[in-house]
């Protein structure tokens, strides 16, 4: 607080002292767009900064043993905000991407052997999302962290030892009472209406009027692969080996909870869960378009060079951009959707446990 004969002052408040002589130019003599580089470099850092704000929330909320559902909407703010900061992120490139490959030339060499490769926020980010350390690509043999300070290195090797978000909404979903009611298994109810609609597509196949047999055999043999699509769904035990083998992340009861909350969205119980994945389908998005633009950023500035950190450059980015990701079995949810017209009916009672509870006598509002 500022002492009350003292008004606050802006410069003060936001310590523009300091923030302001941050950016320190090394190219001798001085190339134009270092300057550019800076205060681009940091623009991103601060942002990441708030990302990680905004994630410890979500972290803190998501931890406990029981989310209230009233907690529920805060999550989806912090995690929408996340997704608005991706988009101005992505947008920034566009302003780096006003230095030429021969500006950048000019001061490349004082960068080696720093690079955004370094960054501790962006790996932050990756870790308390829940990137699979399984995942990542080593750099000459090397993990990520041995390019970092070892003050740096022990900082993310406690984050990846903590709870992630992945972790977190796993345990969220397996806790999903709705998988099982009296009088309604989801699990059962959903083999059933698949069963059905693959029995149904297999015969408008065999007995397509204009399809000859060899068109019906290749259509046939398609559709025996969404087939074993489903099967490897069904099957809990084949299902825990793709965990165990890094294939599959969410256990099989969290990926049925997806599934449910996928398929009866339109139930008030579920509409804010739903928008909860989603929002979590556009958070993994923002990260991946942003790498994919960063790996364009890099092939257009260094063409087919190596990084400043010594990576492959604009080929290690776009296999990065490929493999970190985090949430790939909501990605692949809609493998296994079936039509409204295919899904099980609720019994009425489940209906009505998952409505919202207040009704008038009735269903008429007291002033009809
Ligand atoms: C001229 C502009 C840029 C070029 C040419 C460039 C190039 C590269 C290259 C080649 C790498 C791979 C590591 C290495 O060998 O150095 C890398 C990694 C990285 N850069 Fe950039 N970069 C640029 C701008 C930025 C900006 C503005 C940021 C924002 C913070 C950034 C953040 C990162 C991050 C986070 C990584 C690690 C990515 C990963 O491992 O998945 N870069 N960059």
């Amino acid at each position: 607080m500022a002492p009350a004969d003292k008004p606050l002052y802006y410069f003060d408040y936001l310590q523009l002292d300091r923030l302001l002589s941050a950016q320190t130019p090394l190219s001798q003599p001085a190339a134009h767009d270092e300057l550019l580089f800076i205060v681009t470099h940091q623009a991103f850092e601060l942002w990441f900064k708030q990302i990680l704000f905004e994630l410890d929330v979500v972290l803190e909320v998501m931890g406990q043993d029981v989310v209230a559902e009233k907690d529920m909407g805060e999550v989806v703010s912090r995690l929408q905000r996340i997704t608005v900061i991706q988009r101005l992120l992505i947008d920034q490139i566009d302003v780096l991407e006003t230095m030429t490959p021969l500006d950048f030339l000019e001061f490349r060499d004082v960068l080696i052997p720093a690079s955004g490769f370094q960054s501790v926020q962006f790996r932050l980010i990756e870790n308390k999302l829940g990137l699979d350390t399984r995942h990542r690509l080593k750099i000459k043999g090397a993990a990520y962290t041995s390019v970092l300070s070892s003050e740096h290195a022990a900082a993310l090797a406690a984050s990846e030892a903590e709870p992630s978000l992945h972790d977190h909404v796993s345990r969220w979903l397996e806790r999903t009472p709705f998988l099982s009611r009296p009088g309604f298994d989801f699990w059962t109810a959903y083999r059933q209406a698949v069963s059905d609609m693959l029995a149904g597509d297999r015969a408008v196949i065999e007995t397509h009027p204009t399809l000859d047999e060899g068109a019906k055999a290749e259509q046939l043999a398609m559709f025996n692969q969404t087939v074993a699509g489903f099967e490897a769904a069904f099957d809990a035990q084949r299902w825990a080996e793709l965990v165990a083998a890094g294939k599959r992340r969410l256990p099989h009861r969290a990926f049925l909870a997806a599934l449910l909350i996928n398929l009866y969205r339109d139930e008030p119980i579920f509409q804010l869960p739903f928008r909860f994945l989603t929002t979590l389908i556009d958070i993994d998005e923002g990260f991946t378009t942003w790498s994919h633009r960063h790996a364009l950023l890099a092939h257009r500035m260094i063409g087919g060079r190596i990084g400043t950190g010594g990576t492959a450059g604009h080929g290690y980015l776009e296999a990065a951009a490929r493999r970190h990701r985090v949430f790939t079995d909501l990605f692949d949810l809609p493998t296994f959707f079936i039509p409204r017209s295919a899904r099980p009916d609720l019994p009425a009672e489940v209906a009505e446990q998952m409505g919202f509870r207040f009704g008038y006598p009735d269903q008429r509002h007291p002033d009809q």
